[in-house]
């Protein structure tokens, strides 16, 4: 009597074991299932090595399915520190490539310095500045972060901040 009790007390021991172990699976399948990918938890963020850019040369790449110019301003290229950043000492403009009047994506023109929206006739100056046609402002500047040599796109930074702030 007492024996059977003690086996029945160690199957029923047994069994909430491997049903709790069980349980504990289960769940950290669960989660992992929840959880987003790493791929898409870092779908917000592109971030770009500057450091082989030449002086006057846009890079265009894109971020959040939108073009965004990166242009390493040369010499002859107007000076404009509210909408310039420093990256190792020189200045690069960085701007949500979609012109403002309707979203026709600007062309860079280097022998004109300007971008040139085919649309209706858009232009805006080396900094993204509307100098002429339909647009009713400047082309935007998307968040970014400096870190080095690098632009992270999509993480506000103190220079991001500080430019929106005096934009
Ligand atoms: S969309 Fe660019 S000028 Fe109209």
């Amino acid at each position: 009597m007492l024996e059977s009790q003690g086996r029945r007390s160690f199957i029923g021991f047994a069994f909430g074991t491997v049903a709790a172990v069980g349980g504990a699976f289960s769940l950290v399948a669960m989660k992992k299932t929840w959880d987003p990918l790493p791929s898409v938890r870092a779908a917000g963020f592109t971030t770009v090595d500057l450091s082989g850019m030449q002086e006057g040369e846009l890079r265009t790449i894109e971020w959040r399915k939108k073009p965004i110019f990166i242009l390493k301003k040369s010499s002859s290229m107007p000076q404009n520190p509210k909408r310039e950043i420093s990256i190792d000492n020189s200045p690069y403009v960085v701007l949500i490539g979609l012109c403002t009047h309707l979203g026709c994506i600007p062309a860079f023109s280097a022998s004109e310095q300007k971008f040139k929206c085919a649309c209706h006739g858009g232009e805006f100056n080396t900094d993204g500045i509307n100098t002429f046609g339909p647009p009713p402002r400047p082309l935007d500047i998307p968040p970014f972060k400096i870190d080095g040599t690098k632009l992270v796109l999509g993480e506000e930074g103190p220079e991001y901040q500080k430019m929106i702030a005096e934009a």
